[in-house]
């Protein structure tokens, strides 16, 4: 029986793949903890506690106390955060991984799952279409992090044999829970103003194009990487994985098919430098070819999936 530890619950991705894991392994096998309070959406659904993703001591206590045998590793600081405090992020993405990929030889588990992103790419990658394997010359202290990371990963596979999986996430766009930090929460924030207010304005200029994904694809694609036999795993760096591409200002288009009156203006600040050097759309044929991995929503059903979960919920 797999008993699974999710750290960093209580984040966009952490409450999602939460409910779904507790789905799929049943709730009293996966416990949830993050430095944080309880995710309302979490609180009777599951074991929950409180857990820094620095307390290495911590983490083996509650490893050894519950018979953990899968650690998913969620705790991270984004990208415009770690523009803030660029030290911080890098201690923090970068000890908690470490930490628990050692733990994880250590305690023998079973496996271990750790998010990359597409800001492991920087300017001089190519920008359509971005290859699994290419220039990797990120710019952002988030991206440096996540790309040392994917190598700690690979090395960690190839010298103990630890079973740990990652997938370089777009920005990701999911209705329950808040996104914090990122330089693709535009593509949530609109939404929500688009309903509140009926405007919205972009901090990215109108023709930025980002690879993005619905939450519903990026847990599913998540659990099926988790579950695909080892032979499938082919790389251990991270996989490319893709759904669409769209600017703020097609986003906006969307949107005002549902709501006619919805307006858009532009006011990019310094989170528009870091999309400048991000790819335009991602070739994720890798992760399709390995692990059969599909997306289901393109922008039209996000944008309607999106509307109505909101408007329903507030
Ligand atoms: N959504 C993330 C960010 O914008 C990318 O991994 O930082």
């Amino acid at each position: 029986m797999e008993k699974i530890l999710i750290i960093g619950a209580c984040g966009q991705i952490g409450v999602e793949l939460t409910l779904a894991l507790r789905k799929v392994y049943g709730d009293g096998n996966v416990l949830a903890t993050d430095i944080r309070e309880e995710h309302p959406l979490l609180r009777g659904t599951g074991p929950y506690t409180t857990l820094n993703a620095m307390d290495g001591a911590a983490i083996l206590d509650t490893i050894k106390k519950n018979g953990i045998t899968q650690v998913y590793l969620l705790a991270a600081l984004l990208s415009a955060t770690g523009e803030k405090d660029p030290k911080k992020a890098w201690d923090i993405n970068m000890q908690s991984l470490i930490q628990v990929l050692d733990l994880g030889v250590q305690e023998k588990l079973t496996k271990i799952y750790w998010p990359s992103s597409i800001a492991v790419f920087g300017p001089t990658t190519p920008m359509e279409h971005t290859p699994q394997a290419t220039v990797v010359e990120p710019r952002t202290v988030y991206g440096i992090s996540k790309y040392a990371g994917e190598l700690w990963c690979q090395y960690y596979h190839q010298r103990y044999g630890l079973d740990v999986r990652s997938l370089r996430y777009p920005g990701l766009i999911s209705w329950k829970s808040e996104p914090g930090g990122g330089t693709t929460d535009y593509a949530v924030e609109i939404y929500h103003e688009a309903l509140k207010h009926g405007k919205y304005t972009s901090f990215l200029s109108e023709n930025t194009y980002l690879p993005m994904m619905y939450m519903d694809d990026a847990i599913r694609g998540t659990i099926e990487l988790m579950e695909a036999p080892q032979d499938r795993i082919k790389t251990r760096m991270s996989y490319n994985l893709s759904a669409m591409s769209f600017s703020p200002k097609e986003i906006a288009e969307t949107i005002r098919y549902h709501i006619p009156d919805f307006a858009i203006d532009y006011a990019p600040d310094f989170r528009q430098q870091i999309a400048d050097g991000w790819p335009k759309s991602i070739d994720d044929s890798a992760a399709r070819q390995d692990w059969g991995w599909q997306h289901e929503y393109d922008l039209n059903k996000m944008t309607h999936e999106m509307l109505k979960n909101l408007q329903n919920r507030d």
